[in-house]
């Protein structure tokens, strides 16, 4: 049978093809525009994902026997606030992931309600880019957009809503809405009191392997397709990287160099580190995760050479560098804020250390560390939790780059399993799929199965070193600008 795995993401809606035994037949992707309408906020239609996914999927299945598609599933951008009138349509843009608007509503939250309060119901304290704050923002500056909502949901649950007519929800990504309570994945009715919303305009909640339904009959008539391929609900675009990339059970990691950076820690049971920096999330596979998120990832490095040096050659750039732990220069990564661990929307990118024989290759070369170094900001985290920590996968369109990969692997002092397919979220929504179907018993079966490792970076224990020293210094950028951020903005 066939599978499609749906990966909704931030610059492009990707979809992949997948047979039983884990071949993937085809991948296409289709972009849609991001629009950020004031300095912090970032937006997306709904109607746009529709439209593309729907198009991306004529494409997928131009050349395949679509009797034998059996099942599709999701991997989505987490935590985007859309909402629906009473005849379900989308009542104003989404308000997506990385949005820094919410501030004044996170500080209510964590300050007034209590962070002690907020993790006993949900495991989680408030960031800027979760989905209850911007509820409250829509209810303070939109009173009127407010009062109509009817349902709430997030990004690839109202793609799963046009396919399937149901209002569904699966636990990873209703993990990072602060409205559920993760320990016993169901709706935290205290948040949803905090929040003046009923469960009613809550959607139904599954496991993310769950089958919610089958196409609606309008939906497989107009991409030809059987009446009966299942919708399953899928993953937050994270659980659903962590299964395409094996990261199941207890004690996987897996780091994803997307338009955002996170290290995800896989475990079988549940858990909440002391100050929440830390997201403790439910994952795909029917248990548990804690996950560190940075806000852009590599964005930064395509910011970087699109828009900054203007070029589209990535290799021939990175080709120059050769002086791996030796840079004097430093950057943080912060251009949309920071999530992970600072919790802070009003971070700034920056550069640091430059001299007049600083080169464009240096420059280059402080961005992926930045980023590298802000990833292991939230391993030391998790560290101090007693996790430990040997080996990651990773996936994402930054783990292409052979160097980036190596520079993460000597800064986390980690050994990186480079595995066949880095295809993450549409491979993992791909999975579901065929968990959902029967193909597989269970989400941990498929992945062993399906997901396999063909090499692994090592990191040099005296790269490391040198690593590690200059991590201690750009530990210390960050707080010494912290002031500066608040002034600046
Ligand atoms: C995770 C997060 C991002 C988005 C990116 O908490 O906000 O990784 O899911 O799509």
């Amino acid at each position: 049978m066939l599978y499609i795995g749906v990966d909704l993401g931030t610059s492009a809606v990707k979809l992949l093809l997948m047979e039983g035994d884990g071949t993937i037949q085809k991948i296409v992707s289709r972009e849609y525009p991001l629009y950020f309408p004031n300095p912090g906020w970032s937006e997306q239609s709904p109607e746009d994902w529709y439209a593309q996914s729907m198009e991306g999927l004529k494409e997928l299945l131009a050349d395949c026997d679509r009797s034998q598609v059996a099942g599709i599933s999701f991997g989505g951008q987490m935590h985007g606030l859309v909402i629906l009138d009473q005849d379900d349509q989308v009542i104003r843009p989404a308000i997506l992931w990385n949005d820094g608007r919410t501030q004044e509503e996170c500080d209510y939250l964590n300050g007034t309600i209590g962070k002690d309060k907020l993790s006993e119901y949900t495991a989680n304290i408030a960031f800027a880019g979760f989905t209850a704050p911007k509820l409250l923002w829509v209810q303070k500056h939109e009173p009127e957009n407010f009062a109509r909502i009817e349902k709430i949901m997030l990004p690839k649950d109202y793609l799963a809503y046009r396919l399937s007519g149901v209002h569904c929800t699966d636990v990873s990504d209703a993990s990072g809405m602060l409205l559920f309570d993760v320990k016993n994945r169901c709706w935290s009715k205290e948040m949803l009191d905090i929040c003046g919303v009923r469960e009613s305009q809550m959607a139904q909640i599954f496991e993310s392997y769950e089958v919610v339904s089958t196409l609606l009959p309008e939906i497989a008539k107009e991409l030809d397709l059987p009446e009966t391929v299942k919708v399953i609900a899928g993953a937050g675009d994270n659980a659903a990287a962590a299964v395409g990339t094996g990261t199941v059970g207890d004690g996987g990691c897996n780091i994803s160099l997307g338009t955002s950076g996170t290290i995800f820690i896989s475990s079988e049971k549940f858990g909440v580190d002391k100050y929440n920096a830390l997201h403790a999330f439910a994952h795909a596979d029917g248990h548990y995760h804690l996950m560190g998120c940075m806000l852009s990832a590599a964005s930064c490095n395509k910011w970087w050479m699109d828009e900054i040096i203007g070029t589209k050659d990535y290799a021939a750039e990175q080709a120059q560098i050769t002086k791996l732990g030796e840079n004097h220069v430093f950057y943080l990564p912060y251009l949309m804020g920071e999530r992970s661990p600072h919790n802070n929307p009003n971070a700034r990118a920056t550069f640091i250390g430059m001299t007049m024989d600083t080169t464009r290759a240096d420059m280059t070369q402080a961005v992926l560390e930045g980023v590298a170094f802000a990833l292991r900001d939230s391993l030391e985290v998790a560290k101090s939790l007693g996790i430990q920590i040997e080996r990651t996968k990773i996936c994402g369109g930054g783990a292409k780059s052979p160097l980036w990969k190596k520079i993460i692997a000597n800064v986390l002092n980690l050994k990186v399993d480079v595995i066949e397919s880095e295809e993450g979220p549409g491979l993992g929504g791909a999975m579901l799929a065929a968990v959902g179907c029967g193909e597989y018993a269970s989400v941990e079966e498929a992945a062993a199965k399906i997901v396999r490792v063909i090499d692994t970076i090592e990191p040099d224990e005296e790269l490391a070193t040198k690593y590690d020293a200059r991590y201690q210094q750009f530990k210390q950028i960050y707080p010494t600008c912290k002031p500066l951020f608040d002034i600046i903005n």
